[in-house]
């Protein structure tokens, strides 16, 4: 089988493990700082917070903006719970916003008609290294006095038109979760420009407790990551440039060799610096050709719902582009350590697709 995602760490990796081991400090010792380090230099950004997961740094970033109950923040209708789940925590009012008709990414037009005096923060998700429009969604923003936490969980290091994603808003997200261009299982960051956020950050991590003198100073909670598993994160951030070639490699392959009627593979702007984290599939017979992929030996994976069926968010409004792309996208084999074999397998697989008899034409 073939699997969806396949990524592996190495001889390098568990190198690094043992160095950490050999430390004896478990907690935000150096193998921390050297990948929030790495990071902020990468990213070109000044200041970067690792904690335990992508979800973990999306509510650090609304507790850093002091999100309150009375407050509304904007996510969109397509994407990972966790992107609505972190003002829900705080009980916000979290109003969604549909995506564009042609791709799965907030929609500034729909942005407008939401924001309101009461909006504190809008959270736009760079789905699959995908820009959102940022320069239309700083002015509505900017005309409302919101902030722009930048949910760049699925878009690491993939640049746009003003720089890397994340690192144009006021905070930005990413994840090293298991689906991820450097993952080491369960991880996070959270960037900013701001000292001042940096600093409220380092200790919403840590229960918000200020030390010497001790006193409580913010809203936190324990966000902290143990080295051994921010040791993994290093060979891999060091060795990133052959990574980001391998993602958008994989995902051109797809682009130019995936010829069907019944399927496309969704865009994304390699060109422009665009990273791809994997490969989507988009078919309205998407059940009749993931049914033929699985019979074939190919697994695949479907997009997530979209957060509107999430009832306890008491959702308003109707998301037709978000329940398109929901309905008909699916991901294809990817992952860093996917073979290149595998991915001419499954291209070979899709265009020999008959939806009449779902096998071999
Ligand atoms: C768009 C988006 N936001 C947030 C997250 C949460 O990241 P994590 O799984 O590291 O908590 C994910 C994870 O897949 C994601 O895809």
């Amino acid at each position: 089988m073939i699997p969806w995602w396949y990524t592996e760490l190495g001889e390098a990796e568990k190198n690094k493990l043992l160095e950490a081991f050999g430390e004896k400090r478990l907690t935000l010792s150096r193998s921390v700082q050297q990948v929030e380090e790495l990071f902020a230099s990468l990213l070109q950004v000044p200041y970067a917070v690792l904690v335990n997961s992508g979800s973990s740094a999306l509510l650090m970033a609304l507790l850093a903006l002091d999100i309150q109950p009375e407050d509304e923040v904007i996510v969109p209708a397509l994407t990972w719970i966790a992107t609505a789940q972190a003002p829900g925590l705080l009980h916000a009012k979290v109003k969604l916003c549909d995506c564009t008709s042609d791709a799965p990414i907030m929609d500034p037009a729909h942005l407008d008609s939401l924001v309101t005096s009461r909006t504190k923060a809008i959270i736009p998700v760079h789905l699959n290294g995908r820009e959102c429009d940022m320069q239309a969604i700083r002015k509505i923003a900017d005309r409302v006095g919101a902030f722009i936490v930048e949910d760049a969980c699925k878009a690491m290091f993939s640049r746009g038109k003003g720089g890397f994603l994340g690192t144009l808003g006021d905070l930005g997200c990413f994840s090293l979760g298991m689906i991820s261009l450097v993952s080491v299982g369960y991880g996070g960051l959270v960037v900013t420009r701001k000292k001042e956020l940096y600093e409220k950050l380092k200790k919403i991590r840590d229960h918000g407790v200020e030390r010497d003198p001790e006193s409580y100073a913010y809203l936190g909670f324990n966000f902290k990551i143990s080295d051994l598993l921010a040791s993994l994160a290093i060979p891999q951030l060091e060795n990133i440039q052959q990574k980001i070639q391998r993602a958008v490699t994989l995902h051109n392959l797809y682009t130019s060799s995936v010829k069907h009627p019944d399927m496309s593979i969704l865009p994304i702007d390699t060109l422009e610096g665009q990273v791809p984290v994997y490969a989507e599939g988009y078919s309205e017979k998407r059940e009749e050709m993931i049914a033929y992929l699985l019979e074939n030996g190919i697994q695949t994976s479907r997009y997530h719902l979209p957060i509107h069926r999430a009832a306890y968010l008491n959702p308003e409004g109707t998301f037709p582009n978000a329940e398109k792309f929901t309905r008909n996208s699916f991901i294809l084999p990817s992952g860093p350590s996917q073979k290149i074999e595998n991915i001419s397998q499954v291209i070979e697989t899709v265009n020999h697709f008959n939806s009449h008899c779902g096998a071999y034409s």
